[in-house]
């Protein structure tokens, strides 16, 4: 029996909830919670702890495994977020500096900051005329890894925001063969290794992390680590994991990573081969026009073709798909748009896209440049220690010479522009005073940025 199944039959049955939550169930006087409420219980007998899994969720974490080929699995409630927290913590707790990309998510940096890890960075090519970042190439990670003796764990995000994925399988051999594990962030590609897409990296990356909400038919919040075992202990993944996601995992989310276990076990082949029809319609539809530039995927090691990057006047292209075809996309820049599909998407919703696209092409000017991607600014104190440091407001164009003690981020992808420790240069200062969608963990950006007083320095 599902796990809804079963929570339908406990408010079928008439028990009397003297535990939390504070709602009791009782939609009659709070109608608001209706269609929700039901389903929302708290640990009972019978019912199992997603923190401390034994029986209901030890199932459903095998299916998971099961499901992409990994040794063992982790359900999650706090979203990938969680996943990469606990999955880099629970490595470099004990110490080592992490490998990574410059593009990673902020729940790398933050995972850093946390454990008191150093980042160390690999380089990834760049498409200019995309705007985006190719895939990472294996010999990089070789030459990195013997650069930096210190890196107890390497950290790929592949598929990238974008859709861009990597060669994980190759990577994972240069990793092991230097005796180092690798963990994937696949936030995006927990679809990846069904019919029709790339495959998928679950049974290769000691670590996995997949955002079950993002592309496929699941509830926001929800996700899972995948662990193979060997190089990494899915024991103290689990501790971190349980010490970081809250002690009351809602059942409305672990009950839809059951449901989305059970259809993706039935139907996921089916439904992923229909997507995939529908995105090859429309893509061919997209192709060929003028002003708004689909990208391919040329150049990158593989690309999944369930995002649609859309190099074109970003701001106009988004606000008219929103007032004249109520179309609202997952990202909009200066430079670009992105949408986003998932198993949820229905050939017509993908038609409707198209056209959408095909008519507003001619109504908007050629694309503007891609905005460039600024070097890596010059780390002057560690990312923990900056990020400890008492520190002003500056403002940004005062700002050259100074130490950064916050993080400035482009969200979404949530990718810095700058760290905290780090001296933003010219380039960095210029990118942040034109970038779109900026936030910072102190208000002000982009007119100023949080700077740490250094001793003697004020
Ligand atoms: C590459 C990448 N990793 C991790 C995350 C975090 O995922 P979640 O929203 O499931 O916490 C995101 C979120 O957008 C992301 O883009």
């Amino acid at each position: 029996m599902g796990i809804f199944e079963k929570l339908d039959e406990l408010h079928a049955s008439g028990a009397l909830p003297m535990h939390m939550p504070g709602h009791k169930r009782n939609t009659g006087a709070f109608p608001w919670l209706a269609g929700l409420a039901e389903r929302d219980i708290t640990e009972i007998a019978d019912f199992d702890n997603l923190n401390d899994p034994e029986g209901l969720f030890a199932g459903l974490e095998r299916r998971l495994a099961r499901l992409w080929g990994a040794g063992e699995a982790v359900a999650l409630v706090n979203g990938s977020t969680l996943g990469v927290l606990a999955g880099i913590i629970s490595t470099l707790a004990s110490g080592g500096e992490l490998l990574t990309g410059r593009q990673s998510h902020r729940s790398v940096y933050h995972a850093c900051e946390l454990a008191g890890a150093e980042i160390r960075y690999f380089t990834q090519p760049f498409d200019r005329d995309a705007g985006t970042a190719l895939s990472v190439e294996p010999e990089e990670v070789a030459r990195r890894l013997d650069e930096y003796p210190g890196v107890r764990l390497v950290c790929v995000t592949s598929p990238t925001y974008d859709g861009v994925i990597s060669d994980i399988r190759s990577i994972a051999q240069i990793c092991h063969a230097k005796g180092r594990p690798l963990m994937v962030d696949c936030a995006h590609g927990a679809h990846l290794g069904l019919p029709g897409f790339p495959e998928g990296c679950g049974r290769y990356a000691d670590i996995t992390v997949l955002s079950l909400h993002k592309t496929l038919p699941c509830l926001t919040q929800t996700a899972a680590v995948l662990i193979n075992l060997g190089l990494v202990d899915p024991g103290r993944v689990r501790r971190y994991v349980s010490m970081l996601q809250t002690s009351s995992p809602s059942y409305l989310l672990s009950g839809a990573i059951d449901g989305c276990a059970e259809f993706l076990e039935r139907e996921g082949p089916g439904a992923a081969r229909t997507w995939r029809a529908g995105l090859d319609d429309l893509r061919a539809r997209v192709s060929g026009l003028s002003n708004i530039r689909l990208f391919d995927g040329g150049g990158a090691f593989d690309y999944d073709p369930s995002k649609l990057l859309l190099r074109c006047d970003g701001h106009r292209l988004a606000a008219l798909l929103r007032e004249w075809y109520r179309i609202e996309p997952e990202y909009a820049a200066r430079d670009r748009v992105l949408c986003m599909t998932g198993m949820g998407d229905s050939a017509a919703s993908l038609t409707r896209l198209a056209e959408a696209l095909t008519r507003l092409d001619p109504l908007l000017p050629p694309p503007p440049p891609a905005a460039p991607v600024p070097g890596i600014p010059v780390r002057r104190l560690s990312l923990k220690d900056a990020a400890a440091l008492p520190g002003r407001l500056v403002p940004t164009e005062r700002a050259a010479g100074r130490v950064s003690g916050e993080y400035v981020w482009s969200y979404p992808p949530g990718v810095p522009l700058l760290v905290p420790g780090e001296e933003p240069d010219r380039e960095t200062i210029d990118a942040i005073m034109s970038a779109d969608n900026l936030h910072s963990g102190h208000k002000g950006v982009p007119d100023s940025i949080f700077c740490v007083d250094l001793p003697g320095k004020v």
